[in-house]
């Protein structure tokens, strides 16, 4: 059967790879032979789910959106990650990774960060198990996304503002990538998404499966079948949409819908669509699809959205669009923020800009009366007031 998860190489179709300099090439061997042996280790199970259950508060909900789904014309069931401890889902990748990396025996961990969510949930681990933490995060983010940097370095955690590119996620990880080379030995890099050289794409894509894992139990609750028409998320690097998707890549009767980051319009020359716009390349030790110009330097991206606003793509993504397993639409900012505004209204829920972009592509679906729609609201608002505020006015329903 044709499957659209890793294969043994770390290849998903012709993406992925792991295409990194000499001096870490170690690091990542070093980890693409343990992370499956001390992932799948009972204990090591045993420990993540706990802590998911009474740290992170999870199950999330699965919450039928009534007005929502009264609005589109189907049932629009929302996976609620916006509900998890520190606001997203990123705490679900970094308590499996810092695991991981306290087993590995590694005492000093590094992060990138570009909405400040993953940054936040790495110091948040950091702090609860006594750990060093440096996060990278690009100056540009550091300004817009400040009250995530109030919260790191309250955590304790050792923020660098990046001052390189555009100043945003890209540079953020070129950064933490650096640092990684300088302290192979005693650092672990707490990667945010499904980007990087395998094994990142598949060691996160799995810890943040237990989103779809949870989804069919509650479905099967909920609608007497355990499994959607269609699932819709947004991608940066990919992460939350692959833990919604995750155990149902092969199952042909599930629908993937992508939201990637239009910025300004695809054409517009200020985007960050990378799926529509990207060429095959590699970046960040990953052979994906990347935006770049014809000499393969790389193109700086544009979204309103920090968390979107990467050139890359998952590898995973990179195939089910090749392949056509997914359906990808390009958000701009504008709809995105219409689509914050209006679940707002319909639903008292302020999402996070990112997840934003997964409602936005509501509008551009045609639903039948008996679809069940699962859509992951990725992360909470908090972060984005200042600018649902500034836009406020031009988006008032
Ligand atoms: C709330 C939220 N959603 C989505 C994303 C995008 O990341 P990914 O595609 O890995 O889920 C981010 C990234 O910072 C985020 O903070």
């Amino acid at each position: 059967m044709e499957t659209y998860q890793v294969n043994q190489n770390g290849y998903y179709g012709e993406f992925g790879g792991a295409y990194v300099p000499e001096i870490l090439h170690r690091c990542v061997e070093e980890l693409r032979i343990n992370y499956r042996k001390v992932i799948d280790d009972p204990s090591f199970q045993q420990e993540f789910h706990q802590l998911l259950k009474d740290y992170v508060g999870r199950p999330s909900p699965l919450y039928l959106a009534k007005r929502l789904s009264e609005l589109y014309g189907c049932k629009i069931y929302l996976k609620r990650e916006d509900l998890n401890h520190t606001g997203a889902h990123k705490i679900n990748n970094a308590i499996g990774q810092i695991l991981l990396a306290k087993r590995m025996g590694k005492s000093r961990i590094i992060a990138e960060t570009g909405a400040g969510q993953h940054g936040v949930a790495t110091a948040t681990v950091c702090a609860l198990m006594n750990l060093e933490c440096v996060v990278y995060m690009g100056k540009t983010d550091v300004e817009r996304q400040h009250a995530n940097v109030q919260k790191m370095e309250m955590l304790g955690a050792r923020v660098v503002p990046v001052t390189s590119g555009n100043m945003t996620l890209k540079d953020a990880t070129n950064e933490a990538i650096r640092d990684w080379c300088c302290h192979p030995a005693d650092t672990y890099y707490v990667i945010g998404s499904t980007v990087g050289p395998h094994p990142y794409p598949d060691m996160v894509a799995r810890l943040q499966s237990v989103i779809s894992q949870e989804i069919k139990k509650q479905l099967l609750e909920q609608e007497g079948r355990d499994y959607p028409d269609y699932l819709m998320a947004c991608v940066g690097g990919g992460s939350n949409a692959a833990g919604t998707i995750y155990h149902y890549l092969d199952d042909l009767r599930v629908k993937i819908v992508l939201a990637e980051a239009g910025g300004l319009g695809i054409t517009s020359g200020k985007s960050a669509a990378t799926i529509h716009l990207g060429k095959k390349g590699v970046i960040h030790g990953s052979q994906t699809l990347v935006m770049q110009n014809e000499d393969g330097q790389i193109e700086e991206p544009y979204s309103i959205s920090a968390g979107l606003d990467y050139p890359g793509i998952g590898p995973m993504h990179a195939n089910l669009a090749k392949t056509r397993r997914a359906q990808v639409f390009a958000i701009n900012d504008d709809e995105a923020l219409d689509a914050a505004f209006l679940l707002t209204r319909l639903e008292g829920i302020i999402p996070a800009l990112e997840s934003a972009h997964a409602l936005g592509a509501l509008p551009k679906m045609k639903f039948k009366p008996n679809d069940v729609v699962v859509l992951t609201v990725s992360g909470r608002g908090d972060k984005d007031m200042e600018t649902y505020i500034k836009y406020k006015n031009q988006y008032s329903l």
